[in-house]
């Protein structure tokens, strides 16, 4: 990659994976303004099933309504602001009730019911409903925005639409979750996903299941960056054995059966496309060196009915390749936590990372 001067496009300033300024800037200018991931609609099993999304000092709570739709909320309440919840995860029973004097709100946000409260003059509890945040759904994935006036998730998400509809997302269910601790910035976490130059040295067993020069990207800028890997085993599946675990998608044809494909959607989703299951990762920032990732296993239904199906290699694989990854950005970030550290040239093999580079400094300024 080359910049207009003629040299190579350079890795960015240590300071933005170090410094505490640029990560509370990132907090306002990028996780709280753009559309965040946050897990999986099926997680919420049925109605009133909750988590709690926990970013910087806010707890979002994501809950299923009663029209069956998730929702979600600022985890406290409106009379002095208690927080509601007291686990990560559960279900709620019809109300979500605050634990200090009882105030009761329906699955819906809106206030249902607050003790004693017939006796203050001028009170209205349709005046005080939950603080909602937008809340929306892509690909059985749920995702929130804390802006006050957020860009419509579905056009935004539009060019995805078309490209991902063979995979089946919304109908696979998690055979498997992972979570992990980096000690590095998301933003090297991202990087690392978003390039192979890294596999030869770093992964060899996946390295000759894909071999790295095999990719190419057909998302080349803006927010979704990515594109397809070649699998060199006919018929082949990213795993231990190099065998698929299970049947091909049913969507799925042509060229797309002998490939895996891996996207970033900005900031925090990385989706990986494979013939037979799609592997999602998402990125929850800890601080400006720690990061936790949740990553999850899809398959679908018809694999979970076989008796037979075991998605143990593909789970055993990807996890081995997760730490390989984990370890090496934790390197990084020590490296680039140093007084030594100047930035590096990029390679013509990782033209993602100065394009997320772009789309993340716009979003800065
Ligand atoms: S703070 Fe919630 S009911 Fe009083
Ligand atoms: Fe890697």
């Amino acid at each position: 990659m080359t910049s207009a001067s003629g040299k190579p496009t350079t890795t960015l300033p240590g300071k933005y994976f170090t410094d505490p300024g640029i990560y509370q800037q990132e907090n306002e200018k990028i996780f709280s303004r753009q559309w965040v991931y946050v897990g999986r609609e099926s997680s919420l099993e049925e109605e009133g099933s909750f988590f709690v999304h926990c970013q910087e000092q806010e707890r979002i709570i994501i809950v299923r309504a009663a029209d069956g739709k998730p929702r979600a909320f600022f985890d406290l309440c409106r009379h002095r602001g208690t927080g509601l919840c007291s686990g990560d995860s559960g279900k709620f029973s019809k109300y979500i009730t605050c634990p200090y004097h009882a105030w009761s709100y329906g699955l819906d946000g809106e206030l249902i019911s607050a003790p004693n409260m017939n006796e203050t003059d001028g009170f209205r509890k349709e005046d005080y409903p939950l603080k909602a945040a937008a809340c929306s759904t892509f690909l059985g994935g749920i995702f929130i925005n804390l802006a006050e006036d957020p860009i419509d998730l579905e056009n935004h998400l539009q060019p995805l639409r078309e490209k991902f509809a063979p995979w089946g997302i919304s109908d696979l269910q998690i055979a498997h979750q992972v979570e992990y601790d980096v000690a590095a910035n998301w933003k090297l976490i991202v990087q690392n996903y978003s390039e192979c130059y890294h596999c030869p040295t770093v992964h060899p067993a996946l390295n000759e299941l894909s071999p790295f020069r095999a990719t190419s990207n057909d998302l080349e800028e803006g927010p979704f960056l990515g594109g397809p890997m070649t699998i060199s085993r006919a018929g082949g599946g990213m795993t231990t054995d190099g065998e698929r675990c299970a049947a091909y998608l049913p969507g799925l044809e042509g060229e797309d059966l002998q490939r895996s494909y891996y996207y970033l959607i900005f900031p925090n989703m990385l989706v990986s496309l494979q013939p037979d299951f799609v592997l999602v990762h998402r990125l929850t920032r800890r601080s400006a060196a720690r990061s936790k990732i949740t990553c999850e296993w899809l398959y679908h239904p018809d694999a979970f009915s076989d008796p037979g199906f075991d998605p143990d290699p593909a789970v055993q694989f990807w996890d081995e390749t997760n730490r390989q990854d984990w370890e090496i950005c934790e390197r990084s970030q020590q490296g680039v936590s140093s007084r030594a550290y100047t930035p590096g040239p990029y390679s013509s093999l990782e033209s993602m990372l100065p394009a997320f580079d772009a789309e993340y400094l716009k979003a800065m300024n």
